[in-house]
């Protein structure tokens, strides 16, 4: 399926002639490191030694109980360093920028988590670090944004557009076309010009190659289904690479934000609010008017908020090899908390999503089949969001009183 960047029709390097040499140079060196089974071993030595990896997979008894149908396991990404499947992604990058011998790493965020997994890494590979957000961002993700300046990055919050994720993929590009030969812009998800599909799905693949060797020891057969949520596609890519070849239904969920009718969602994949353009340096379904230009996105979770989709994934789309649903705002808050309550395990909004579908799913399959839910991510980051869905009272007394004292 991979090769030169295309995926039958999608994928792609469409890039200003200024940025060739350095895509030229970041693809030979990636295509080195592959090649190599010493990286490899050091990525995942890396990422056993600082990231707890195996992530375990867990048995999800109590919401099994609940559904009365398959069997529900939850991979659980929530439990990498920074709290989430993103330290994946970073952690190979940083390998591969020391390979590189560069010193400085940008990068763009939309929920914080790969903003503060690559201040993370920055700080454990001695680079300097700029992270860009757009600034609703900021706005909804304020714990991330102290975390990664703590970290040492310099968080640039962005102002053009719609303040959101693929704003501050444009400025972090703008950036790293003027620093080429000193930077190396560490692209969050697996979208974005060749080789960024994928070589982030290559460093997220560790997911799908441990959920797999997992579910075959637990239940000595593969899973029926394994369900991820889909933003730029990465942590859905990394699952679905494990059981690509497998008879294993894949579905990757969206974020159907306020309703599909009410245009305010970012479900490019499972609508037909998208149409096939090349945008941000790739040829994807993206949600665009009919004169080609980017329209608003809306979701709870500020990491699914995004107008492109990886290309891998619109293959795989359109050659019917997964299948795409989405998730409404509401529908996921419901499903968070019903995880929370009955499991204990505390599902990012983005993770959510999966949750949602699997949990629709659930009841209508055999006993004898399992399935498995990514948990891309922990929630803790989203305590304000989730807060105020839950219009919690006590929560809203303790900001209060918080506001009060900064004011005092
Ligand atoms: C916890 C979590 N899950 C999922 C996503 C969506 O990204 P991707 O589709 O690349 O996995 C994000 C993005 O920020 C995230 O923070």
């Amino acid at each position: 399926m991979f090769g030169k960047g295309y995926y039958n029709e999608f994928g792609g390097l469409y890039i200003p002639e200024i940025l060739v040499a350095t895509f030229q140079e970041l693809i030979t060196h990636f295509e080195q490191a592959k090649n190599d089974p010493s990286f490899w071993r050091s990525y995942v030595d890396i990422m056993s030694e600082y990231s707890c990896r195996p992530t375990p997979l867990t048995f999800a008894e109590n919401l099994t109980r609940h559904f009365g149908g398959a069997k529900i396991y939850i991979k659980r990404e929530d439990l990498n360093h920074t709290g989430a499947h993103k330290a994946n992604n970073v952690m190979g990058q940083g390998l591969l920028v020391k390979r590189m011998g560069k010193k400085r790493v940008i990068a763009e965020t939309g929920a914080g988590q790969h903003g503060v997994a690559t201040a993370t890494m920055a700080a454990k590979f001695g680079f300097e670090c700029t992270i860009y957000m757009g600034e609703v961002d900021v706005e909804r993700q304020r714990p991330n944004v102290f975390w990664m300046e703590r970290l040492g990055a310099k968080v640039v919050p962005v102002r053009e557009g719609t303040r959101i994720l693929k704003d501050a993929i444009n400025e972090a590009f703008r950036d790293w076309v003027s620093h080429m030969d000193s930077t190396h812009y560490v692209l969050g998800t697996a979208c974005g010009p060749h080789p960024f599909p994928e070589m982030v799905t290559y460093f997220q693949s560790i997911i799908g190659k441990e959920a797999r060797e997992q579910i075959l020891q637990r239940e000595k057969k593969l899973p029926k289904r394994v369900y991820a949520c889909v933003g730029g596609g990465s942590n859905a890519m990394g699952i679905f690479s494990g059981f690509l070849n497998d008879p294993v239904e894949l579905v990757g969920v969206e974020a159907g934000g306020k309703g599909i009718d009410s245009g305010q969602h970012a479900v490019r994949l499972s609508s037909k609010d998208a149409a096939i353009g090349v945008a941000q340096g790739y040829k994807t379904y993206f949600l665009q008017n009919k004169d080609g230009q980017m329209l608003e996105t809306h979701s709870v979770a500020a990491g699914l908020d995004y107008v492109g989709v990886s290309p891998i994934l619109a293959h795989l789309k359109t050659s019917g090899r997964v299948k795409f649903d989405y998730a409404t705002d509401h529908e996921v808050i419901q499903a968070l908390s019903l995880a929370v309550q009955k499991e204990g395990v505390i599902p990012a909004l983005e993770s959510a999503h999966a949750f949602v579908q699997a949990f629709k799913d659930a009841s209508n399959l055999s006993h004898d089949d399992s399935i498995i839910i990514n948990q891309s991510g922990r929630g803790d980051k989203d305590i304000f969001t989730i807060a105020d869905a839950f219009n919690d009272p006590g929560w809203k007394e303790f900001i209060k009183r918080k506001a009060e004292a900064y004011y005092a």
